[in-house]
């Protein structure tokens, strides 16, 4: 059994620290904001859904600890750029608390520790949604190749694009999952096959580069992942490698699926030109996992994340249903409705 990836223990947030895994099970304790934004900006925790609930406990923490409350939700909020999910949280706290924090101090924590608590469970319940509607696109026996690591440990549990593999199998489907490596970090060498194969799926890794030549010499059913921030015309950023895959799927035509909550959209990036992208040291390039794999001052660039245009997307699986094309009007729609 997977062990959980946050955890709220005697008003301390602790995190299964992700940069370790899957060789050592060793969990982080967080009990300010600050240690909570350090964790989010060093990996420790990771992945858009899970550095939202992450970054909600981290200003139930502010709030328990007095000090200034605005200074620790930007703290979090300069944590990382891209997952929107971050900002949607720390929004959602920043005004639970001005609204609240008249009230006695005692009564104002016990509000936002509650808050944090629902952002964590709400996340797991929207997780089996996605997976419910998602798992209609698979069929009962086939394969499908996912990429970075969208599961349990991106999320609160359960995941988004690995939840959806998650309902498939509770709907008695058999699907062989294909996970890229996911260069830089390995998150899907790492993180998917360990969480996969723990859950008893039957998961082969390949390269990034391999992607391709896998849709051509396989039946892949469909390509799924997740996403760190999609536009309001539905083009969408995930982890860098993503826009190739959409690529390649649509050349062979394999449906192309992104697996994200309504918490992912952002409807203030008219396209994905407006969706800010996070750029990491060039370390994580240079090296692989404190082993040098090129000349210490080779040059390279290392953004994190790419957006892939909405042009390729198939669908997005969403705890409201599969929006499909035209993308921009019926993600506008179904925001409406979830309001
Ligand atoms: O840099 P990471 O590991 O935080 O990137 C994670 C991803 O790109 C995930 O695909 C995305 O956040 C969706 S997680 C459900």
């Amino acid at each position: 059994m997977l062990p959980e990836t946050i955890k709220w223990e005697d008003k301390k947030l602790t995190l299964l620290d992700q940069r370790l895994l899957p060789f050592e099970l060793r969990r982080v304790v967080c009990e300010s904001a600050e240690e909570t934004a350090r964790a989010i900006k060093e990996m420790v925790v990771r992945g858009a859904p899970a550095i939202g609930v992450a970054a909600a406990y981290g200003l139930a923490l502010a709030a328990a600890n007095g000090g200034d409350f605005d200074e620790a939700a930007k703290l979090l909020a300069a944590s990382r750029p891209t997952a929107v999910n971050l900002f949607w949280a720390v929004e959602r706290m920043k005004d639970l608390y001005h609204a609240n924090k008249d009230k006695p101090n005692d009564e104002m924590c016990r509000v936002m520790e509650a808050e944090a608590v629902k952002i964590h469970n709400e996340d797991i319940e929207i997780n089996r949604k996605i997976g419910f509607y998602g798992q209609s696109v698979l069929p009962r026996t086939g394969a499908a190749l996912t990429h970075c690591n969208a599961g349990a440990l991106a999320t609160a549990g359960y995941g988004t694009a690995l939840g959806v593999f998650r309902a498939a199998a509770e709907a008695g489907k058999e699907i062989k999952i294909f996970a890229d490596e996911t260069r830089p970090r390995l998150q899907g060498a790492l993180l998917t096959s360990f969480e996969l194969s723990s859950d008893g799926f039957d998961v082969t890794v390949i390269t990034d580069s391999t992607a391709a030549f896998l849709m051509s010499r396989r039946k892949i059913d469909a390509v799924i992942t997740g996403a760190d921030r999609i536009a309001a015309n539905g083009d969408a950023a995930n982890k860098i490698g993503t826009y190739s895959l959409a690529i390649a799927a649509r050349f062979h035509g394999v449906p192309f699926y992104v697996a994200a909550p309504l918490s992912t959209f952002d409807l203030k990036c008219a396209s994905g030109a407006d969706i800010p992208i996070e750029y990491r040291d060039g370390r994580e390039v240079r090296e692989l996992r404190g082993v040098k794999v090129m000349p210490e001052d080779t040059d390279v660039w290392n953004p994190s994340f790419d957006v892939t245009p909405r042009s390729l997307i198939t669908g997005i699986i969403t705890e409201r249903g599969i929006i499909r094309a035209p993308l921009a009007e019926n993600i506008k729609k179904t925001i409406e409705e979830d309001r």
